[in-house]
């Protein structure tokens, strides 16, 4: 049987178990069920299994014919804050919480992966490192496990992840060679003034009307400050001030996020950034605390390994159609573990809009075609022989 046969064969267990974490889902560092299953399903498959890394991440190293190079596959497991409407019969069955990003497809795919390298352990000209990291959307899933050292002992040669994509169809796939997925900052902004009472504001410093000022001034930062031909994206998204309809709050708090793919656009946002919130909250009187964490690192594939990839899909799947210049504000923190080793993320086409499955991704509706699931196993599976066997430098 081909690897391609093979992830067919596979194909109703891991649309099975892509449904059971949908019906199950966990909060960053709280996959505990999930890991659960990834740690008995890895053992099983006899892998040398590592828990609790990163509170729930899991490492299972499969090991070949060669001990050397080292191939990291990484696979997120993590769900997100909302209420699910999609109506599906394997819906979320925890009130507020959805897979609404598709990490449910990317832990069964994994698994799936490791099910079908395992049956070719002896033909493996090296080690495969199985990286199945907690949260990814918040948090800092892959910072903390690199700082517990899950990229270590063995440390990586290559790594290869992916990513159901609902902003391409189903039979198409993201190989960007170079820069795909943006840098992202999220911020916590305090804004402290004087409250008071709503009738009197004159001897008030109103947080809320500096938080006001603020947010509009901000989106100055692309329209004025960033060249037209850069991109950067600079985004409020929570406003939190105030407890009742006569009182002038002492605070006013701003969160949200910064955006860009070039280190040098997102220094100039961030210099901005914290000019027009500071100067516009002392002229209104009040005072800033501006809180900065870095998130992700641009996503930026090896063009190597993005061709290897893309090989692999046509031989594959010969009809698919390869978008080499795939790009998107949004940000991977499997950027940190690509600082590690030349690696490559793929996106894999997943929207089916005549089955009315094209929301985007973190909509209370998302919802891939699992027809895409099949082929994402067989690409993985075969782009990990092929790294293996051609050792790209
Ligand atoms: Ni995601």
């Amino acid at each position: 049987m081909t690897l391609l046969e093979r992830a067919f064969a596979l194909r109703d267990e891991t649309i099975a178990r892509r449904r059971d974490f949908h019906q199950h889902p966990e909060l960053a560092f709280n996959e505990v069920r999930t890991a659960q299953i990834v740690a008995d399903e890895l053992r099983n498959l006899g892998l040398e299994v590592t828990t609790g890394i990163a509170e729930t991440g899991v490492i299972g190293l499969l090991h070949g014919a060669a001990k050397t190079p080292v191939l990291g596959l990484r696979f997120d497991m993590d769900a997100l804050p909302i209420q699910e409407e999609t109506g599906a019969s394997y819906a979320s069955l925890v009130p507020g919480k959805m897979h609404a990003c598709g990490h449910d497809c990317h832990t069964a795919v994994g698994l799936s992966v490791a099910k079908l390298l395992a049956e070719k352990k002896d033909e493996l000209q090296g080690t495969i490192k199985f990286i199945f990291q907690p949260a990814e959307e918040m948090d800092g899933g892959a910072a903390r496990m690199i700082a517990e050292g899950a990229l270590e002992n063995p440390s990586l040669d290559y790594i290869l992840g992916l990513h159901v994509w609902n902003e391409l169809q189903l039979g198409w796939y993201g190989l960007t060679p170079g820069p795909t997925m943006a840098a992202s900052e999220i911020f916590n902004v305090k804004l402290s003034g004087k409250g008071g009472h709503g009738a009197q504001p004159h001897v008030t410093r109103d947080p809320i009307l500096a938080a006001a000022h603020i947010i509009t001034a901000l989106q100055s930062i692309v329209s004025r400050n960033i060249n037209p031909l850069d991109t950067a994206v600079v985004s409020v998204c929570q406003v939190e001030a105030g407890t009742a309809n006569n009182i002038i709050p002492q605070e006013a708090l701003l969160t949200g996020t910064l955006r860009a793919f070039k280190p040098e656009v997102m220094t100039t946002v961030i210099e901005r950034f914290k000019t027009i919130i500071t100067e516009i909250a002392g002229t209104m009187g009040c005072q800033a605390e501006i809180e900065l964490i870095k998130v992700t690192e641009p996503v930026i594939n090896d063009p190597v390994l993005a061709e290897l990839m893309t090989e692999v899909v046509l031989e594959l799947q010969p009809d698919a159609k390869i978008k080499t210049d795939l790009q998107t504000m949004g940000g991977e923190d499997f950027s940190l573990m690509m600082q590690k080793a030349p690696g490559c993320f793929m996106m894999v086409g997943s929207a089916n809009p005549a089955r009315d499955l094209d929301y985007g991704h973190h909509h209370p509706k998302f919802d891939v075609d699992e027809a895409c699931l099949p082929y994402a196993v067989a690409v993985m599976a075969q782009s990990a022989l092929r790294v293996l066997e051609q050792r790209p430098k």
